[in-house]
C-alpha cells in the first residue's frame, strides 16, 4: 500500500508523520522549531531534518509540507511568515527538489492544508464549501469551495488571523500564542483572580488545561477571544457566503469552552438567512490535522509545478 509522508511546520514545533491514503496516522516524531532557527541558516537546517526523517523510509514518494505563511500561487517561493526567521522570501521549493530530485513534493499553507484534510480524512461526511480557522501559535485561514483549497487572487486569501478586531489590534494579536500569554499573564498580574495558572508556566496549552478545572483566567482568555473569533468570522460568512465553520489547531480542544459564547456572537451580529443554517465545529483530526493535511496535499489532482 502507498504511504505519505506529511509535515506539519510550525512555530511552535515540526510534526513529521506517515499517512496511508485512509488518513491513518502509522508514526510521528516530533522537533522543536526553535533550535533550527537559532543556530545557521532554517531552512538548511529543516532540510537536514526531513532528510534524514525521510532516508529512514525510502519507499516513501511523496511529501506534503503544511507552512505557517503565505507564498506564491504556484506554490514555490514564501512569501511572509510571522512566527518563523528565515523561512520567508525563499525559493522553498527549488531547495526541496534539488535535495530531494527524486521526491514529487507538495507546499501549501498550514490552514489550507488542514482544511484539505478535514475534507478527505474526517470519518464524518464533510460539506462541499466550508470555511476553517486553525489556532496555534498564529491563527490561520482557510476556505474549501467546491472541495478544493480556495486560493484567492494572488494565493493567499483567507488570512484570517490578520484581521482586524475591535481593540484595534489583529486576531492573531489576540488569540494567537503571544496573545493569550501576555492577556493571561496581565490576569494574573492584577492579583484580582484565583488561579492555578502560574507565570513560570504560562502557554496556551497550559491555558486550554486549566479550562476543565473551571479555572477563572484561562475562561475569561478564551471569552475575550470568543467574541474577536466572532467579529472575523461574522465578515467572514458575508463574504463568502458559507455558513459551515471548522475549528481546528493545537489550542481547538478549547472549542468546547468558548463555543457557548462565540455561538451568541455570531447569532447576535447575523441574520436569519446566516444563522439558520450557520454550524460552527471542531475540526475531527485534531492535534494530527497539521499532519494529515499535510500529507492529504499529495491527493491534489492537476498539473504539479
Ligand atoms: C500566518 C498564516 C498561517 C497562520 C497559522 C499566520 O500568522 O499569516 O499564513 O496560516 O499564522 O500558522
Ligand atoms: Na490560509
Amino acid at each position: 500500500h502507498i504511504e505519505f509522508l506529511g509535515v506539519d511546520l510550525g512555530g511552535t514545533n515540526i510534526k513529521i508523520g506517515v499517512v496511508d491514503t485512509e488518513g491513518n496516522l502509522l508514526d510521528k516524531v516530533k522537533y522543536p522549531t526553535a533550535p533550527l532557527q537559532e543556530s545557521g541558516d532554517f531552512i538548511t537546517n529543516f532540510i537536514e531534518i526531513l532528510g534524514s526523517e525521510l532516508s529512514k523510509r525510502p519507499h516513501i514518494s511523496k511529501v506534503g509540507i503544511g507552512v505557517p505563511g503565505t507564498l506564491t500561487k504556484c506554490r514555490r517561493t514564501t512569501l511572509e511568515f510571522p512566527n518563523i526567521k528565515g523561512l520567508g522570501g525563499q525559493p522553498l521549493m527549488d531547495k526541496l527538489e534539488d535535495a530531494f530530485p527524486e521526491k514529487e513534493i507538495w507546499l501549501e499553507n498550514d490552514a489550507n492544508a488542514a482544511a484539505l484534510g478535514e475534507l478527505y480524512f474526517s470519518r464524518s461526511p464533510r460539506p462541499d464549501h466550508f470555511i476553517f480557522v486553525t489556532l496555534g501559535t498564529g491563527v490561520g485561514g482557510a476556505v474549501i469551495m467546491d472541495r478544493e483549497i480556495f486560493k484567492g487572487g494572488d494565493g493567499n486569501a483567507l488570512e484570517i488571523g490578520h484581521v482586524m478586531v475591535s481593540n484595534g489590534m489583529t486576531l492573531e494579536q489576540n488569540f494567537g500564542k503571544k496573545g493569550m500569554v501576555a492577556y493571561a499573564q496581565k490576569l494574573i498580574d492584577s492579583g484580582k483572580y484565583e488561579t492555578g495558572l502560574i507565570s513560570e508556566d504560562l502557554y496556551p496549552k497550559a491555558i486550554v488545561k486549566a479550562l476543565p478545572k473551571g479555572d477563572v483566567v484561562a475562561k475569561k482568555v478564551f471569552r475575550k477571544n470568543a467574541k474577536y473569533l466572532g467579529e472575523a468570522l461574522v465578515g467572514a460568512v458575508r463574504l463568502l457566503d458559507i455558513k459551515d465553520i471548522f475549528i481546528g489547531g493545537g489550542v481547538a480542544a478549547s472549542f468546547p469552552y468558548f463555543e457557548a459564547e462565540l455561538m451568541a456572537y455570531l447569532r447576535e451580529h447575523l441574520t436569519e438567512y446566516y444563522t439558520i443554517s450557520l454550524s460552527v465545529r471542531r475540526a475531527e483530526l485534531g492535534n494530527n490535522a497539521g499532519i494529515l493535511g499535510a500529507a492529504s496535499l499529495c491527493f491534489q489532482q492537476g498539473e504539479k509545478n
